[in-house]
């Protein structure tokens, strides 16, 4: 004990960067649990501006180690060149360690990945063509190639035999395309399992004997639960579990072993790709939303969806998560906005309904139940006190707050790190060493 999980409450691009950066200060290790690459965490502190998709959060604190657990889906070559751009601005990577277990995401991952969802014409999923659905799927098929295996020649020459038999077929005989050059690709994740050696570990031991000695860690999550693959709005979601549960599994720690379980919410919703979203608008306030916070996809750069925040899907993440504290981010990309409207139920076939439906054609056919709210005129941009903010906001707060029903614990006002209202403390600080 203890571990604290940072979970995305919606589809994803909460401001899970920003938090974690946040927090990490009071951490000794931060670690991500699932995803890969399809993640991108931006954060914003004194050393610059950073889009992370594979590498912790927490790196920025020098006191603060980060790792890669054996549930996240890593792409070597995007990892390698992520490190490389961090150590050119300046940030010390010699504390970022990854699992031997983690499963590599692979050239032909990516390819088939674009080949399926050209495949599914208008039911595409809309990934973030990374790769990550197909290489999930090889885990799950016991055919995945794992960190550990790019280290190993002989092991890595048999297992590459067998699959590239296997996805060879699918490539030519299913979509036409060329089989893979097994050599040139045996080649390749050799010269990445040399250069990655210095950074595999069992990450599982070191998690362990942290908690096992009082330490902090961070367990950072990518996507958002409403993504999670059995949880999210199926099948428009990612293809692992970015609920508090992945943590578990993908790092190999207990649920006693976390203490506190913290859901990041944006004041209003975003999505990125298909699937259902009750609350979204395709007006002048989304138009304006998206402009003002730059609603574009950290990783594709694609337009993101937007609508009112919606009090069903909170409720609901809340509850699958069990969140002891709710984060509340953007809130003031809601600032000078006359009104603002809040879903605080569904209408389902005539029918008012408070549960998240789980099919997906149903969820399009419900309506979304809004209440309308005051906007405020004083800006909360940069507030860095509750009493900062006007009272319309706090407000607003206050109604999320019931809405998700867990207590809203930190208000995120701005990108950067300081922009931040600590309304209780989520890490406490440290207790001094006792002297003699
Ligand atoms: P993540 O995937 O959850 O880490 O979120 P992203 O980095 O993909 O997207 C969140 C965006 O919101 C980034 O551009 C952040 O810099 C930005 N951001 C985070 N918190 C705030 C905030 O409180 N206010 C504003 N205006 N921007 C924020
Ligand atoms: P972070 O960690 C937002 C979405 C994709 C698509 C679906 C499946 O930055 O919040 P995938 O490539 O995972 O198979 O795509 O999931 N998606 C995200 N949306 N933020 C993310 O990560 C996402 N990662 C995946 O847009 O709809
Ligand atoms: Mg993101």
């Amino acid at each position: 004990m203890p571990a604290y999980g940072v979970i995305g409450a919606q589809w994803g691009d909460e401001g899970k960067g920003k938090v974690v950066d946040y927090l990490a200060e009071r951490a000794d290790m931060v670690v991500r649990f699932s995803g890969g690459n399809n993640a991108g965490h931006t954060v914003i502190n004194a050393k610059g501006e950073f889009k992370l998709h594979l590498v912790p959060s927490g790196v920025f604190w020098p006191q603060s180690m980060s790792l890669i657990g054996p549930g996240v889906v890593l792409d070597p070559g995007l990892l390698l060149h992520e490190i490389e751009e961090l150590e050119a601005q300046g940030v010390d990577t010699s504390r970022l360690f990854i699992s031997d277990r983690a499963h590599v995401v692979m050239p032909y991952h990516v390819q088939l990945d674009q080949l399926e969802e050209r495949a599914r014409g208008s039911a595409a999923i809309g990934t973030t063509g990374r790769g990550i659905g197909p290489t999930y799927m090889d885990k799950v098929a016991r055919v995945g190639i794992r960190v550990s295996d790019l280290l190993e020649e002989g092991y890595l020459a048999k297992r590459l035999d067998v699959v590239a038999k296997q996805k060879n077929a699918l490539l030519t005989k299913v979509y036409g395309a060329e089989p893979i050059d097994t050599g040139k690709l045996y080649a390749q994740m050799l010269e990445y399992g040399i250069r990655l050696r210095r950074y595999v570990v069992s990450t599982e031991t070191i998690i362990g004997e942290a908690l096992a000695k009082d330490a902090r860690v961070v367990l950072e999550g990518a996507q958002g639960a409403l993504l999670d693959v059995d949880h999210g709005t199926y099948p428009y979601v990612t293809s692992s579990s970015s609920t508090i549960g992945g943590a578990c599994t993908g790092l190999g720690i207990a649920p006693w072993q976390i203490k506190s379980i913290v859901g990041v919410y944006k004041a209003y919703s975003t999505r990125v790709g298909a699937g259902p979203m009750t609350t979204e608008l395709n007006d002048e306030v989304a138009h304006t939303i998206r402009e003002r916070a730059w609603e574009y996809g950290t990783t594709t750069g694609r337009p993101r969806r937007v609508g009112w925040f919606d009090g069903v899907a909170a409720r609901y993440s809340a509850m699958i998560n069990g969140y002891t504290s709710a984060v509340l981010t953007r809130l003031d990309v809601l600032d000078g906005l006359p009104s603002i409207k809040v879903c605080v139920a569904y209408k389902l076939d005539g029918k008012r309904v408070n549960q998240f439906p789980s099919n997906p054609d149903a969820m399009e056919r419900c309506k979304p139940i809004l209440e309308e709210m005051p906007g405020w005129t004083r800006p909360t941009a940069g507030a860095t006190k509750i009493k900062q903010l006007p009272a319309e906001a706090l407000n607003y707060v206050r109604k999320l707050e019931s809405l998700i029903g867990a207590p809203i614990d930190l208000i995120s006002t701005g990108p950067r790190r300081e922009e931040s209202i600590a309304v209780r403390p989520i890490i406490r600080p440290r207790r001094p060493a006792k002297s003699d």
